[in-house]
């Protein structure tokens, strides 16, 4: 058989462990012809595609990126160019494509299964919120990176007196944001699957002053869209934190700083635990190719690596729990 693989979407630590695995076990194991697909759907829909061995993916386990690039594209942006890509998948003789990527990729794995391609996704995003599977990989290296900066953070906001808001990504979920401020001991985390007044923030920073300096808070990015219209015009920033810095400056006198952490999250080696986890997700991906369990997601369930069917999980989006949420909150303050 005939292996493509690629890596699409916003790129997180262990995408090349995952390519690694992948091209590992299916040319080992199995001993099918593996190739790599350039930049994510671009190099499917263009015929950009090489082979890959097991030596074309040594040493690259620790490192960040992907060695194949990658790019964003949704089921409405590839739709019209399927039948460029059945042409391209007939002319390389591809008989499955191993898909890397996020929730838009699981959502572009189950159309192109429904049109006769066959595909198996692996759960990557450092946003933690693919649905059906409880871990994403690059998750973990992005919260340690944002625990590490709310760690920094402390030792400044305390000698200025300040107050700090470090604004996380996550995309429409508040994932990094509750873990990191949690591991961190954020004075308060704010994130789209709950609702909040930047109102009872700020008395929450006025109480917390009569005994402390200095407060931390986390923003998840996707809270901007629950500003009202009104405040969202206000905001002299794309970025919500420095919207919130400016009103809490305002209502509670205290001098604030935003930090934008950014695309800092992205970047870099993977952890341990996501250079595990991508390559038991690579792994299992190449056996449910073998298996020819088509049409499908490698997800995590517990202590195990499962397979589920894409079409069950793809337009949905995994949400903070709410326990996990009440148990950072028990530290606000
Ligand atoms: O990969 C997901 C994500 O990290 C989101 O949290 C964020 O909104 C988005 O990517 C931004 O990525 P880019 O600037 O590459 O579009």
């Amino acid at each position: 058989m005939r292996i493509g693989v690629l890596t699409s979407g916003g790129d997180c630590p262990g995408l090349d462990a995952a390519i690694r695995a992948v091209a590992r076990r299916l040319s080992g194991e199995y001993d099918f012809d593996v190739l790599g697909i350039k930049n994510g759907f671009k190099g499917l829909v263009e015929g950009d595609i090489e082979p890959l061995n097991r030596y074309s993916v040594s040493g690259i386990l620790p490192k960040g990126g992907t060695i194949l690039g990658t790019s964003r594209r949704t089921v409405e942006e590839l739709r019209p160019d399927l039948p460029v890509i059945q042409g391209n998948i007939k002319r390389h003789e591809i008989d499955a494509i191993i898909v890397i990527g996020s929730v838009d990729e699981v959502a572009v794995s189950s159309m192109l299964f429904e049109n006769g391609i066959n595909t198996v996704c692996i759960p990557a995003t450092i946003d933690n919120n693919i649905y059906g599977t409880e871990r994403t990989f690059g998750f973990d290296t992005a919260v340690s990176i944002a625990t590490d900066a709310i760690d920094r953070l402390h030792s400044t906001a305390d000698s200025h007196n300040r107050v700090m808001v470090v604004e996380l990504m996550g995309g429409s979920c508040g994932w990094i944001a509750t873990m990191a401020g949690l591991a961190g001991g954020a004075d308060c985390i704010l994130i789209p699957e709950v609702d909040f007044s930047l109102q009872e923030v700020a008395e929450l920073i006025k109480k917390r002053h009569l005994q402390k300096s200095f407060s931390i808070i986390v923003a998840a990015e996707g809270i901007k869209e629950m500003l009202s219209q009104t405040e969202k015009q206000l905001a002299r920033s794309r970025f919500v934190a420095d919207h919130i810095a400016d009103y809490l400056e305002q209502k509670t006198g205290m001098e604030a700083r935003t930090i934008i952490l950014g695309h800092v999250q992205r970047g870099g080696s993977p952890t341990s635990y996501d250079r595990i986890l991508a390559t038991r997700y690579g792994v299992k991906a190449a056996d449910m190719v073998a298996e020819k369990k088509f049409g499908s997601m490698a997800a995590l369930k517990g202590t195990d690596i499962v397979d589920i069917p894409t079409i069950e999980v793809a337009g949905k989006v995994r949400r903070v729990d709410a326990g996990l949420y009440d148990l950072a909150s028990v530290f606000f303050g």
